[in-house]
């Protein structure tokens, strides 16, 4: 079955953030002033626990949601996560993926993948240590990273890699990794910085376009862009003109992808965010601890997302959503973007 919302999008989709704790403190996401020693994380009795969320995924899958994803904060600090994959996993949905800072993985990868996981995204925005430590708060150098994405690719998970390009920050790191991940086989995806939460500052001149990143790309190695993997893929596909495999853009500044969003986002609270922007979410943890069935549950859930229009992205710097006086947006770190 497939539920429907006010735009006739599918829910096929389900990100799920396990922790909304973790070890970087990226600029962007959870800068250390305000993360910082006082700030008050999630206690456990608050956090959904491993059967929790695998009995919310189960209702997920029964509405139709083919896709499963699994974010943090930092995943791999959860110490259950590979039992957390073992229940997805044999949900039996067509994707099992999670996205990490890549940091603890080269210790962790064999065991997820023996989990269930299908594959794993890597966060990484520069291959320069000073760089690096600037951007996630001095917590880590490249090295670990770059070993745990080897360590992925050794235990036969394919790797995906996502760059978040800021202007006057790293964009002359751009073509080293474009070099790189396009040397290891390794798909690259470059994503437009973008106004999530509330804390980053963010601002449209920080922002380098899909078409200004095409074209430097381009003047080292042609691209031509390919066919969706998909209907509603985030990242838009090039492949090098080489022949030495793809890259991808995710634009959602330059060119939204809300005509197609069929994602919804569960927060470590158990809260559901229909959008990534959401300045509302609604409490399934309520739901869950009470006595009501997975039929009462999913029937909540099938009206949450039948009653949904976001659209965020399009409407950016319009009247309905303007820059910077938008309302409290829920943080990045809880939904794992
Ligand atoms: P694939 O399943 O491999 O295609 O992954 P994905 O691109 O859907 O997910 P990933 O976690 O790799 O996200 C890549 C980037 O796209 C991150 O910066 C996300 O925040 C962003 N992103 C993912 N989904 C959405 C979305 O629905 N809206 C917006 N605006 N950004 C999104
Ligand atoms: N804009 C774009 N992407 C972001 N991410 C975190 N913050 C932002 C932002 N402001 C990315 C992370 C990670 C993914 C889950 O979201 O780098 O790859
Ligand atoms: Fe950085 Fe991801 Fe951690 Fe946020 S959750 S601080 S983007 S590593
Ligand atoms: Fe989906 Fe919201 Fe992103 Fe648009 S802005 S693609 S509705 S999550």
């Amino acid at each position: 079955m497939a539920i429907y919302d006010q735009h006739n999008r599918i829910m096929r989709d389900l990100r799920i953030s396990v922790t909304d704790r973790c070890n970087f403190r990226c600029r962007y996401c959870m800068p250390e002033e305000i993360f910082g020693k006082d700030y008050t994380f999630l206690s456990n009795e608050h956090v959904l626990s491993e059967a929790e969320i695998g009995r919310m995924a189960a209702i997920f899958v029964g509405l139709g949601t083919q896709k499963l994803r699994i974010t943090g904060g930092e995943p791999l600090l959860r110490k259950d996560l590979a039992s957390i994959i073992e229940r997805l996993s044999s949900l039996g949905a067509d994707d099992l993926s999670l996205t990490t800072n890549g940091s603890l993985l080269a210790r962790k990868a064999t065991e997820l993948k023996a989990a269930g996981l299908h594959r794993i995204t890597v966060s990484l925005d520069s291959l320069e240590d000073d760089l690096f430590l600037k951007m996630n708060g001095g917590r880590s150098r490249v090295k670990p990273v770059l070993e745990g994405i080897d360590a992925a690719a050794a235990a036969g998970l394919s790797v995906k890699v996502n760059m978040v390009v800021q202007r006057g920050f790293n964009e002359d790191a751009v073509v080293p990794m474009v070099n790189y991940f396009r040397e290891r086989g390794h798909i690259l995806r470059l994503v437009e910085y973008m106004d999530v939460g509330n804390t980053n500052g963010w601002n449209r001149e920080h922002v380098v376009s899909k078409q200004e990143l095409l074209d430097r790309i381009g003047e080292h190695w042609p691209l031509e862009a390919i066919a969706p993997n998909y209907e509603g893929e985030v990242a838009t596909r090039y492949r090098f003109t080489d022949g030495k495999g793809e890259i991808g853009f995710i634009s959602s500044v330059t060119e939204a992808f809300c005509g197609s969003c069929t994602r919804a986002r569960l927060s470590a609270e158990g809260r559901l965010y229909t959008c990534l922007f959401a300045t509302k979410g609604h409490d399934l943890r309520a739901l869950l601890r009470s006595d009501l069935s997975d039929d009462d549950i999913a029937q909540r859930v099938s009206d949450i997302w039948n009653g949904r229009h976001d659209r965020y992205s399009l409407d950016r710097g319009t009247e309905a959503a303007p820059d910077r006086q938008y309302g409290s947006k829920v943080e990045m770190s809880h939904i794992g973007g």
